[in-house]
């Protein structure tokens, strides 16, 4: 990738999926969802991370963290959801991130600035393991990216076919708002970015929907 001839929308797009693929694998790694091994530390923005090895594990969260490029670039994406699902596919925890990129914005890239505030991210996740709840041995998880609109009309089909594949089809709502816990936001134009816990809601369990 040349950086020097993207415009500011395209590099941080690319910085944006980056962070997303070691975040979603730190996230990964904090819910003990697979062994240690699959993982290995690695450095990233000057920090340890853990990084998925397992190669299966890896080239899932790298090709869903990448293919979300053009789409983040675009501005389209609204949320990046890490969710895990009982055994029923009924949602237990959802790691949301939400972001938006100025498309306005034309100045050249802080990079110094944006790394420094990612970083934070990436912090707060290493610590974030009391917040969570232990999954059921049952347990799955999945990459979700939620838009702000579909391409246009007009756009390339394939990209239109292409965004649509983000869809969720088969993710059970809850019955009632969600309990929501923030981890980290940021606001460094062009980009805002938040990183918060969604967790079944204090009544999700009782019997009467009505309230
Ligand atoms: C987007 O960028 C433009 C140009 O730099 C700036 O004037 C504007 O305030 C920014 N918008 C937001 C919502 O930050």
């Amino acid at each position: 990738m040349d950086w020097k001839n993207q415009t500011p929308q395209g590099q941080i797009a690319q910085v944006i999926v980056e962070f997303l693929e070691v975040a979603v694998s730190s996230i990964v790694f904090l819910k003990g969802f697979y062994p240690t091994r699959a993982f290995e530390r690695r450095r990233y923005m000057n920090l340890v991370v853990q990084k998925a090895v397992h190669p299966q594990l890896a080239d899932y969260i790298h090709s869903v963290t990448t293919g979300l490029l053009p789409f983040i670039q675009k501005g389209l994406v609204e949320r990046v959801v890490v969710i895990f699902h009982d055994k029923d596919h009924v949602p237990l925890e959802k790691f949301v991130f939400k972001l938006a990129v100025n498309q306005s914005y034309g100045s050249e890239l802080e990079e110094s600035s944006l790394e420094f505030a990612l970083r934070a991210f990436l912090i707060k996740l290493t610590v974030a393991g009391p917040l969570t709840k232990p999954l059921p041995s049952d347990s799955s998880w999945e990459i979700t990216a939620y838009f702000r609109s579909l391409p246009a009309d007009g756009a390339k089909d394939k990209e239109e076919d292409e965004a649509r594949l983000w869809i969720p089809t088969d993710t059970k709502a809850w019955m009632q708002p969600p309990q929501i816990t923030p981890i980290k936001s940021m606001g460094c134009d062009p980009l805002k970015m938040q990183l918060y816990l969604e967790q079944p809601g204090p009544s999700a369990e009782a019997e009467d929907p009505a309230s």
